[in-house]
């Protein structure tokens, strides 16, 4: 008898994705069950479809947060264990560059909200978080807390488009924009940059010359409904191994980069 993993998941939206992962888990496809759902948004649907199923829900504000911050940032209480310079010095989501007020301000006030999400998360042990819709970006602060082991991360993340190109926060639709022949979209673990992170796995689909965005977007989410569970299903069976690769490129630069293996023998 295998053990099923329990799943944490954050979201911020509809929840198909979230969905087609409790249906997975309830056809017995995918040998995990749901531990919390977790949200920056009040008003997430994706709440009232775990709400449903009996499945502990939360929520921290995110923009509550940042809205009280900005108003008192010097009465504002930061968590005791953030170190903004460790922070600043790891982070991938802003460049090096930016203005160090506006990074600051970043910095603090997502420590704030990660904190709160910590401390909801803490009732509910878990083995994998997912992040299934969660339009937030995760700094090195939460996920140095939550995914200490860089050889063994676990917050995996959904994102539609083919990584490494148009992270961010509208994949389908940039992928659209630019006249792209085909589009898709990516599960990968997560790391300090935005949408960065070492690839679990790709699903491509063709983009024809009168298809619409809107178009584009169900085409891309039914892929989704299918790859996420799958690239779960592969970190339950112990399959997933992230491994440093190094390779000398021409010119003797060398490319470094963290990269996961699917194992053929589960773990
Ligand atoms: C999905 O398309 C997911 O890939 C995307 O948000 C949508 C959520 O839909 N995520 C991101 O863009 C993360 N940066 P859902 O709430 O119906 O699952």
């Amino acid at each position: 008898m295998v053990r099923k993993i329990r799943l944490g998941a954050l979201v911020s939206g509809g929840g198909t994705n979230l969905q087609a992962i409790m249906d997975a888990c309830e056809s017995g496809g995918l040998e995990a069950g749901m531990a919390f759902v977790g949200s920056d948004n009040p008003d997430a649907f994706a709440l009232k479809r775990a709400a449903e199923r009996g499945i502990p829900t939360f929520v921290v504000d995110y923009r509550a947060v940042i809205r009280s911050f900005r108003a008192n940032p010097q009465g504002a209480e930061l968590p005791p264990d953030f170190r903004i310079e460790a922070v600043r010095a790891k982070q991938g989501l802003l460049p090096r560059d930016a203005n160090p007020e506006e990074l600051a301000l970043f910095l603090k006030t997502r420590a704030v909200a990660e904190a709160g999400l910590i401390e909801a998360m803490r009732p509910y042990p878990f083995d994998l978080l997912i992040l299934a819709g969660f339009m937030r970006n995760l700094t090195p602060y939460f996920i140095d807390r939550v995914s200490p082991d860089r050889t063994r991360p676990r917050i995996m993340n959904i994102h539609p488009a083919l990584l490494p190109a148009f992270p961010g926060t509208d994949g389908y639709g940039d992928t659209f924009r630019y006249g792209c022949k085909i589009g898709g979209c990516t599960v990968h673990f997560v790391d300090y940059g935005e949408d960065s992170g070492p690839i679990i796995g790709q699903r491509a689909f063709a983009i024809h010359a009168d298809d619409t965005i809107e178009v584009v977007r169900k085409r891309g989410l039914e892929q989704e409904w299918q790859l996420y569970p799958e690239c779960i299903q592969l970190f339950a069976e112990g399959r997933l191994k992230t491994v440093r690769m190094t390779h000398e490129l021409p010119g003797g630069k060398v490319f470094e980069r963290a990269v996961v293996k699917i194992l053929r023998e589960k773990g």
